[in-house]
Parts: C-alpha cells; structure tokens; sequence
C-alpha cells in the first residue's frame, strides 16, 4: 500500500498500527469465561472511537451484541461508514453507537466493559477517575467484568520519540512532555510515509500516567470487590510476547503493558 500524507486516512493508520482487535476480543472472552463458566454475550466498548473492537465482538457469536460509547461524532461516522458498514447486516445490526460521555451511561447493563489504548487516562484527578468507575460498575450486570489496560516502565517517563515500520508507513510514538509532580504527560502520535511526507500530531492525548497500584486503589473506591493483573510474557529475546497471564508480582521493565481485570 503506498500512503502518503495527503492521501492516507489517519484512522487506517491507526487502527493499523495501533490495534490489535481480534486478539484484545479473544483475551476478553477468555477472561470472562474464566471467571464465570459460560460466555458472555454483551460488550460495551468505552471510549471506542472506531469500534473496531465491538465489530469484533459482535462477529465473535451470532448472540454478541456491542455497544461503543464516544464523545466525538465524526469518529463515531468513520467507524460507522468504514467498520460497521463492512459487516454482513446481521452482525452490523448487533453493534450500537452511544454518542455519549462515558460518565453517563449506565444503561444496558452489560456482562463486560472494556476501556483500551489507556484512554481512561484522560482523567487527571483521582476523584473524577473513580466517579467513571463507579459509573462503569453500575453499567455491569452482577456477573460482570471492567477490562482496562495500562502502560508504564521507566522509559514512559521519558521524553523520546519510538519508531515502527509498517506496511507502507512509520508510526511515531511521541512521548513530548511528562511532569514528576503531577504524572502529567504529552504524548502524540504521527505518520511518516515513504515519499518523505508526515502527517504530524494526527493525535493527541493529553493524560495522566496512573500506575497499576493507582488504579486499583481507584477501582476498591468505587465499589470494585476484586481485581487481578494480567501482565505479558517475553520471548527468549525479552520482546513481549503478547501472552498476558495473571500474575501477583512482577519485575519493572523500561516498557510494559498490562491489563487490569475488575469485579463488581
Ligand atoms: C485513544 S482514543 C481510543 C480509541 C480506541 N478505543 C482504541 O482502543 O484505540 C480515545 C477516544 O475517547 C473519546 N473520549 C474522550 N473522552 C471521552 C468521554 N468522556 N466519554 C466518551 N468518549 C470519550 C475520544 O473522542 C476518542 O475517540
């Protein structure tokens, strides 16, 4: 595929890039079954953005049905026109958007709730992060299950710039700012293409980097009774290896991303 800057669509870059979908759907649906002995047939997808993941889910299972929460309603179109729209109807007609902010939806009660690419992050103050988990704990059946993911390690303090190759493309992971008083940080994300062009701060985020005892604390705050960290496994070479077992203690890394799986 050959992009450049005034032709490439960001969100392709991104879903691309970024995204892992089928996997992050597989790990969910294993996590519940685990957890309750049967499958879970009922998804919402905070801060979706596209909805690749509840376009997944709903391909998963005839019965899955997905709701996708965001504020911003021409990412919702994109996902709608270029994601749903790709569905066989069937399936299309089980995933639902909900222009909404996350603090308020608390209906349909579904059996999980997942929030990816650390977009909780945006909540800066403790209380405001705990006043969306009590939210979240409210949308969720009595068998339910909040999956949020998390990153950390030395090196996200870091001012510094990660690049990776892909298929017609390089993305660029900027870490631009990060404050120690406050764990505030800056981070975007750009596009490189092969004709020298870049679609520079395609996005941006604005956040702070919660660490995984934070958000648990915030989590038993808001009326979560139980929560266990899945954390990846390494190849021989000490490279992730997209694994994420359930682990107690772990060994600091310069970069990891775990998941935090809670129950109401
Ligand atoms: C980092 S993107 C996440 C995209 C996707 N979930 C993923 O896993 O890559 C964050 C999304 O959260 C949305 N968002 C930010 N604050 C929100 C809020 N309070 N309620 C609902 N959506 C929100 C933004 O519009 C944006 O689309």
């Amino acid at each position: 595929m050959k992009y450049t800057a005034k032709t490439a669509d960001k969100f392709v870059l991104y879903q691309n890039a970024v995204q892992s979908a089928d996997a992050e759907v597989d790990f969910i649906d294993r996590l519940y079954k685990k957890a309750y002995g049967r499958p879970a047939l009922h998804f919402r997808e905070d801060f979706c953005g596209t909805q690749l993941i509840s376009c997944e889910w709903a391909k998963l299972r005839k019965e899955n049905e997905a709701w996708g929460v965001d504020l911003d309603q021409p990412t919702l179109d994109w996902g709608r026109d270029h994601n749903i729209s790709k569905l066989k109807p069937d399936v299309a007609a089980r995933v639902h958007q909900l222009h909404q902010n996350v603090f308020h939806v608390i209906k349909p009660k579904v059996e999980i709730i997942g929030a990816f690419n650390f977009s909780y992050f945006i909540f800066k103050e403790r209380r405001t992060l705990v006043t969306y988990f009590k939210a979240v704990r409210k949308s969720l059946a009595s068998e339910g299950l909040f999956v949020l993911d998390c990153y950390g390690g030395w090196e996200s303090q870091q001012v510094m710039q990660e690049k990776t190759k892909h298929d017609g493309f390089t993305y660029i992971w900027d870490q631009a700012a990060y404050d120690p008083i406050n764990d505030h940080t800056l981070c975007h994300i750009h596009f490189k293409f092969p004709d020298g062009t870049k679609m520079k701060k395609a996005f941006t985020y604005d956040w702070r980097l919660w660490t995984l005892g934070g958000i648990r604390d915030c989590l038993f705050d808001a009326g979560f009774s139980k929560t266990d960290v899945y954390w990846e496994g390494t190849t021989k070479k000490g490279e992730g290896d997209g694994q994420f077992r359930k682990t107690k203690e772990a060994e600091n890394e310069p970069g990891w991303i775990a998941y935090i799986a809670a129950m109401p």
